[in-house]
């Protein structure tokens, strides 16, 4: 169990069932000062509240423990030794390239870099990286090969639900991450993506897409209720107002986990372009 992990799940499940400290406390029947201790990572909900303080706080207690599914399975693979997704950067960044060749540092954001292939990839490039991941353990490993590939990339743990880019960036690019955000929350992020790129500046994506002849993957995250692959075509929606450089929708072969299987997937690049 992770403290830290816990005391974040606790205070952000907390506030977004519009509690205040001293409520949950009530309904939990402890002091103010013991969940005040739970949230800033200074002490631990006894065992025997686990149950209850899940259900106020309309969660599992898995999750409280730091246990969540999604964070866990990626937790476990990048534990390993080796690059679970290997080091070779994705088909995406050479089309990136040729779109935005790094003449100056443009400001790259990759959401959900994993062990940080395609990040390091750029970096090294010449452009200026900012990356994130829900895991710890693929964070770290990213921290690492930055460091052996002696460039600077600034990493850091976040979750796509709750990040909004603070500043604006040249690309945004995300590769096979955005099946974990469900339909309805889609528009509001791709919109403020958008938002938060530069003049001419390009959104990158690939997202798995959902096709009847296409079974689960073998590794597939083991809580069903995360994944949600996109419409065919739905992702290009979103961009309707933008200038495509890259539209495709491919059935290929993967190999992830030891074993074959087949995935559909939608990829975009899209430019930022003034109106005339
Ligand atoms: C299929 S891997 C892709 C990793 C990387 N983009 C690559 O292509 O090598 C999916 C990644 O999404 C991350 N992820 C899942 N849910 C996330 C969330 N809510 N916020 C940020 N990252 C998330 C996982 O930790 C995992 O590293």
């Amino acid at each position: 169990m992770d403290h830290l992990k816990t005391a974040e799940v606790i205070s952000k499940r907390r506030k977004e069932s519009g509690l205040t400290q001293n409520q949950l406390a009530q309904s939990l029947g402890v002091s103010f000062q013991a969940v005040s201790k739970w949230e800033n990572g200074t002490a631990y909900p006894d065992i025997a509240i686990l149950p209850k303080l899940a259900a106020v706080l309309n969660t599992t207690t898995d999750a409280l423990l730091g246990y969540g599914g999604v964070v866990a399975d990626y937790d476990g693979r990048y534990g390993k030794e080796g690059y679970y997704w290997g080091l070779t950067p994705n088909r995406i960044c050479y089309d990136i390239m040729k779109l935005l060749p790094p003449i100056k540092p443009y400001r790259v954001l990759d959401m959900g870099c994993g062990e940080g292939k395609d990040a390091v990839f750029f970096a090294k490039c010449g452009y200026a990286v900012t990356a994130f991941d829900l895991s710890e353990q693929g964070i770290e490993k990213a921290k690492r090969l930055a460091e052996h590939n002696k460039v600077e990339v600034r990493l850091f743990r976040a979750d796509l639900f709750d990040y909004r880019p603070d500043t604006e960036y040249d690309i945004i690019f995300s590769s096979g991450v955005l099946h974990f955000v469900p339909e309805q929350q889609r528009k509001d992020l791709c919109d403020s993506l958008k938002e938060h790129t530069a003049d001419n500046g390009i959104n990158a994506m690939n997202v798995f897409v959902e096709k009847p002849f296409i079974t689960r993957a073998p590794d597939s995250t083991r809580d069903e209720s995360k994944r949600h692959p996109w419409r065919s075509g739905e992702l290009f929606g979103y961009y309707h107002d933008w200038l495509f450089h890259v539209c495709r929708e491919e059935v290929f072969d993967c190999n992830s986990g030891g074993k074959p299987h087949k995935h559909c997937m939608d990829t975009l690049i899209a430019q930022k372009v003034e109106k005339c």
